[in-house]
């Protein structure tokens, strides 16, 4: 046993519900509290520190009880929607974006997507290896310790397994979570000699099986967008990709509506964008299981609307909010800074912003383990120097976690 504190404040997010709007008031605050950790490096006891130290009988040295007298734990968040595993950069589209440049113009002069799927192509393992590394690095210091990676930038049978195996020999070099996500189905690659639909057959019959067989990937995901892949070509390639027995996330309404309601008869786990759902879709979307997945890093990096996050949890939806950190629409990879200002432009109290970016995108994730400080839970949390968890999002960002913990071991 090991017990860790005492706390100023430990916010447990415990007995929240899983969707719908939350209060401040709702948020449950231990001060002077501790966390227990077990032998099996789970959370045995989260409660007053004293009550732990007599119950544990574990030992407390002085200089460990005044070490976090002015800190504020949290469960560690999860982004549950990053392209982190990338070659090359397009910091030249951001630059041509902001002159005005449109989308074809930019492609034209070799940006975009495609322009990734070039360096990503071309890049050895080993300096995507190194890359993704940095980049969990970084989401690890900002308290983010499940991590989901998506492929997506190698769109043929070689390259496509490349990003998979390299996300796979990530997770052997870091104790974060990666969940890695299959996405072949990102756009059509310009080499490709067919149709989409002959596309997306093609994932279907030459990579899925061995992602499967190497284990690579759980998920898939699909792109369903006018530029990318239409609606009926999409439900089709996602209910063979159910048949062989992978979930299904969908990169949905981001710039037109109508594939959020895919998203939910197909029974995806989460239905990430959603900048363009109209109202009807939103009240289908939020009567489901599949979890709602604000991306605002994609609505700063572009200069699009946000998410209509409050609509969603009004109507009783799950809302989650992930970074999609990608070297196109989202360069900033910090969640925190955007949940922040997600909340800003979207009325969102803190409860509904921290559950969003903890438990709430866990289950966008399928993890049920996490992202709550309780009794047999994941003993992952992040501590913040400062007397009170309102200035985390107050600081949009700039108040940086002083300490991240995995399994109960600092990082
Ligand atoms: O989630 N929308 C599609 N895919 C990514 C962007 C990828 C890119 O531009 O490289 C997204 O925003
Ligand atoms: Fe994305």
């Amino acid at each position: 046993m090991k017990l860790i504190g005492p706390f100023k404040q430990i916010l447990t997010l415990n007995n929240l519900p899983l969707r719908g709007k939350l209060s401040d008031e709702q948020l449950e605050i231990i001060e002077n509290g501790g966390i227990l950790i077990n032998n099996d490096n789970l959370i045995e006891e989260v409660g007053d520190f004293e009550e732990l130290v007599t119950l544990s009988g574990v030992e407390v040295s002085n200089s460990t009880t005044s070490q976090f007298s002015n800190s504020v734990v949290l469960p560690a968040f999860v982004d549950c929607h990053t392209h982190i595993c990338f070659g090359g950069n397009r910091a030249n589209d951001f630059a041509m974006r902001n002159a005005g440049k449109t989308y074809l113009e930019i492609a034209e002069k070799g940006g975009g997507i495609w322009s990734s799927v070039k360096h990503t192509r071309n890049a050895s393992e080993k300096e995507l290896l190194e890359k993704l590394l940095e980049r969990i690095n970084r989401l690890i210091s900002l308290g983010i310790t499940t991590i989901e990676i998506k492929s997506g930038y190698g769109l043929n049978v070689e390259s496509e397994l490349k990003m998979l195996r390299v996300i796979q020999q990530a997770q052997t070099k870091t104790k974060a979570t990666l969940v890695p996500t299959c996405l072949s189905a990102h756009l059509k690659p310009r080499d490709f000699e067919g149709s989409n639909e002959e596309y997306l057959q093609y994932i279907v019959d030459e990579i899925l099986p061995k992602v499967k067989e190497e284990n690579l990937a759980k998920r898939v995901d699909i792109f369903i967008e006018k530029s990318a892949f239409q609606p009926e070509e999409s439900r089709k390639f996602l209910e063979k990709a159910k048949e062989l027995g992978f979930e299904i996330t969908v990169h949905a309404d981001q710039f037109t509506a109508g594939s959020s309601r895919i998203a939910v008869e197909v029974d995806a786990v989460s239905a990430d964008h959603l900048e363009a759902t109209i109202d009807e879709d939103i009240q289908y979307l939020a009567n489901s299981e599949t979890v709602a997945v604000a991306l605002p890093g994609a609505s700063l990096g572009l200069g699009e609307p946000f998410t209509p996050a409050r609509k969603i949890l009004d109507k009783n939806g799950i809302l989650a909010i992930a970074s999609d950190w990608n070297p196109g629409s989202a360069p900033m990879g910090n969640l925190i800074t955007q949940a922040s200002i997600l909340a800003t432009f979207q009325k969102l109290s803190t409860a509904e912003v921290l559950a969003g970016i903890a438990f709430r995108a866990a289950k966008a994730l399928n993890l049920t383990d996490r992202g709550i400080l309780k009794k047999g839970m994941k003993a992952d949390f992040v501590v913040y120097e400062t007397d009170n968890f309102q200035n985390i999002l107050y600081n949009q960002g700039s108040l940086v976690a002083s300490e991240v913990y995995i399994d109960g071991e600092k990082i």
